[in-house]
């Protein structure tokens, strides 16, 4: 899978199916299911370190779960995240996304509206996917975990930083929890590729986190959350029923949105 690929599908309206990943053996198991994109999250310093956020995840951190990923899969595309701290000004961010392409990542995601970095990593010829909307890295500032851009003025601001971050040169757009008339409208009026968690059936693909789409973790889990293994009688199928239902567009539905 390479990036022209992701794009000719954003053009033909093929859905794209990404999901988190940690590790060597999940990666296998979602190329297997037909996975377009393994996204190595911060969100493993809640579900393979025990943190409540995403904070205290570290590069070095994110530089050994992505080498694992990367040894496990041979054909999917392979985001990394940029995590909390590591990108705090451009030249930081060139630095920390190198050290994740050098170990298999073909392209960074950072949190927030960060142009100038998105502009000189694109620059050096890393691909990067921008993160909008509930963005975890600043679940302080927003407190806590709430959806976003639901007035007029921050869904104008959600708006505004997706198109100064297209042109920054971003080609991907993780939207977390935003209103689907919102992510919709983003996913026309931009060229990159939109990916929902939480935003509605309208983007051009769809995440989840592996732990909550597998029903790991016990409590209520949040409303943009299927449990694929609910009716599966493996990993695999589940997996393969998670690709299959955000390809054909019954994942997801109005129940799972904002
Ligand atoms: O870290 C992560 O898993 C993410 C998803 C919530 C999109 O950024």
């Amino acid at each position: 899978m390479k990036l022209a690929d992701l794009l000719a599908m954003k053009t033909r309206g093929e859905k794209i199916a990404v999901l988190t990943c940690y590790d060597a053996s999940f990666a296998t198991l979602c190329e297997n299911a037909g996975m377009d994109v393994l996204l190595v999250g911060d969100s493993l310093g809640m579900a393979l370190q025990g943190a409540k956020d995403t904070l205290g995840v570290t590069l070095t951190d994110m530089v050994y779960h992505t080498r694992l990923v990367s040894a496990g899969a041979k054909q999917c595309y392979i985001v990394a995240d940029l995590p909390y701290g590591s990108d705090a000004t451009p030249a930081l961010a060139l630095n920390s996304a190198r050290a994740l392409v050098e170990v298999g990542a073909h392209m960074v995601k950072l949190e927030g509206n960060k142009t100038d970095a998105v502009r000189l990593l694109v620059g050096n010829g890393i691909p990067v996917c921008a993160h909008l909307g509930f963005t975890p890295q600043s679940v302080h500032e927003l407190g806590g975990y709430k959806v976003q851009g639901r007035d007029a003025e921050s869904a104008r601001k959600i708006l505004d930083d997706a198109i100064a971050l297209e042109w920054a040169g971003a080609a991907m757009l993780v939207l977390e929890m935003v209103p689907a008339a919102l992510a919709a409208r983003i996913s026309h009026e931009t060229s990159m590729m939109t990916i929902g968690i939480g935003a509605g059936p309208s983007c051009n693909g769809q995440v989840l986190v592996l732990h909550d789409m597998l029903g790991i973790y016990p409590g209520k889990s949040p409303r943009f959350v299927r449990n694929f293994m609910a009716g599966a009688d493996s990993i695999q199928m589940a997996v393969s029923n998670y690709v299959r239902a955000v390809k054909n567009g019954t994942f997801p539905t109005a129940e799972h949105s904002f």
